[in-house]
């Protein structure tokens, strides 16, 4: 693997970043500077940045449709849990982020736990498609509500993205994920959520992933995610 893309990997910025770094030459190999992006790193490569050692851990990303039923946990004493549905032998995986055991749709798993913080941080915004299906007729103007903030309680949530679909059917788009968010968002506004799917995460969708299939992500996909 290329120097550049170890370091990349390791987040320690994007390429380009990292190529600055290495031409600033803090990086080292072996004791040695090393300023050539291009260097092929070897298996016994110690890489220092700074006096500081890289070691390299394989990160893994997958996406997956999660069921219903099912906890976002990596255990549980009474249900089943989403780590159960990943065929990896890594054990340090983890759900980013939750949905609530009767909620459908796209959840990231990862062991990269930089990227875990940088999407659940609330200084990310990372924009969350759900689709909502409540027990009663959604009011005509629900839109311009949502698009102003909203007092729950413990928390203020931020504008929201309202698209009604039909009566009762509707997508709402968030930029945080508080407890319960979206059923307490349509709560507010007197429907009661029977059904909910998170369609999309920031520049992620379901396509083409059945419920309970899951998939590794791209090199670019995962790339956006972390930009
Ligand atoms: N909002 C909810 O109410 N539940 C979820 O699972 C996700 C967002």
């Amino acid at each position: 693997m290329r120097l550049d893309k170890f370091l990349a990997d390791m987040s320690l910025g994007t390429r380009s970043e990292v190529k600055k770094i290495i031409a600033s030459k803090r990086i080292k190999v072996n004791g040695l500077i090393v300023n050539k992006a291009d260097y092929q790193v070897k298996e016994a490569d110690e890489i220092y940045f700074d006096d500081q050692l890289i070691n390299y851990v394989d990160y893994e990303y997958y996406v997956l449709n999660k069921p219903k039923g099912y906890i976002c946990a990596t255990e549980d004493k009474n249900y089943p849990v989403v780590m159960e549905l990943i065929n990896s032998k890594r054990k340090d995986l983890v759900p980013i982020g939750r949905l609530d055991k009767d909620t459908e749709g796209l959840l990231l798993i990862s062991n990269d736990g930089k990227l875990n913080h940088h999407l659940l941080s609330p200084k990310s915004h990372v924009i969350k498609k759900y689709y909502v299906e409540v027990d009663t007729k959604i009011p005509e103007n629900a839109e311009e509500i949502f698009a102003r903030e909203m007092d729950l309680g413990d928390f203020i949530a931020k504008p929201a993205l309202f698209e009604r679909i039909n009566e009762t059917s509707a997508y709402l788009s968030i930029t945080e994920g508080k407890y319960h968010q979206v059923k307490r968002m349509f709560e507010k506004i007197g429907c009661t959520v029977t059904y909910l799917k998170r369609m999309e995460f920031k520049n992620l969708n379901l396509d083409g992933l059945d419920v309970g299939k899951y998939r590794s992500l791209t090199e670019e996909e995962i790339s956006n995610l972390k930009n």
